[in-house]
């Protein structure tokens, strides 16, 4: 196993939060103390915001992602937004399937596979999100839940779109919560995202995949989860919020 075959991706994840004002001096504040990361460094902002962080990381190493998108190309469905339109803005990430998507806007396994396929044929990197609520760990459900999420996901995604993918591992009892997977259970959980990708595409390919960890990562817990094996960066919920925090983050991703 080599850990230098993948890019690390610290990605944030802003959820419903930061009016534009708000935005603008948290992106102004994050830019100089991420300047050096030698890590992707991406910030994943409401629609509202993405034209702001666009404008505002113009020239710097941080990339704009979306936090969702539909799998149409257009048509009549009303408030959302198609995969095309992000990517015409400039946008370069997009996140999908996150379990607060699953949770409360009744996201399925077939309409993230769909997501994901629109978001790939749009030109768009994406952050797939799986992970097991607390209920299925406690029944012993969390390999065989992530390994079908994962392959539902990337249903027809071919091994050459595979390389615009990441993978955030997601336990859904650690988001927002403040309870951190321990190190060994992010490990243990990416590798069974990897394994999974493995018996898809082989091996060698699940190798190369970034597979990060996401749920109450923060300054404090980042540098041990980051040095397990399997876990190829971080998707940051509120400590994204937090520019020195976000950049401490980045720093232990840089190593
Ligand atoms: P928190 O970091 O706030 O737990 O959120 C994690 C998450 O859901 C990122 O997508």
């Amino acid at each position: 196993m080599n850990k230098e075959l993948r890019p690390c991706v610290i990605a944030g994840n802003w959820k419903m939060n930061k009016n534009r004002l708000e935005a603008k001096a948290l992106i102004e504040e994050m830019k100089p103390l991420v300047a050096d990361a030698s890590c992707e460094v991406v910030i994943c902002v409401p629609y509202t915001n993405l034209e702001t962080a666009l404008e505002l990381t113009k020239g710097t190493n941080i990339k704009v992602g979306a936090e969702n998108c539909h799998f149409k190309k257009s048509g009549a469905y009303t408030g959302e937004i198609s995969a095309e339109m992000l990517s015409e803005m400039g946008v370069e990430y997009v996140v999908i399937g996150h379990s607060e998507r699953r949770q409360y806007f009744g996201e399925t396994d077939q309409t993230v596979n769909l997501r994901t396929l629109a978001a790939l044929e749009a030109g768009l990197k994406v952050i797939v999100c799986v992970g097991e609520t607390l209920e299925q760990r406690e029944l012993g459900y969390t390999e065989t839940l992530l390994k079908f999420q994962t392959k539902m996901a990337l249903t027809n995604v071919t091994a050459d779109q595979l390389k615009n993918i990441v993978i955030a591992y997601e336990p859904v009892w650690a988001i927002g919560t403040g309870v951190t997977a321990t190190a060994d259970q992010a490990d243990e959980g990416n590798g069974y995202v990897r394994a999974a990708v493995a018996e898809v595409y082989g091996k060698a390919v699940a190798e190369t995949v970034t597979v990060q960890y996401g749920g109450s990562m923060n300054a404090g817990n980042c540098d041990e989860l980051l040095s397990k094996i399997n876990v190829d960066g971080g998707l940051i919920g509120g400590a994204s919020l937090k520019a020195p925090d976000f950049a401490t983050i980045v720093k232990a991703g840089s190593k």
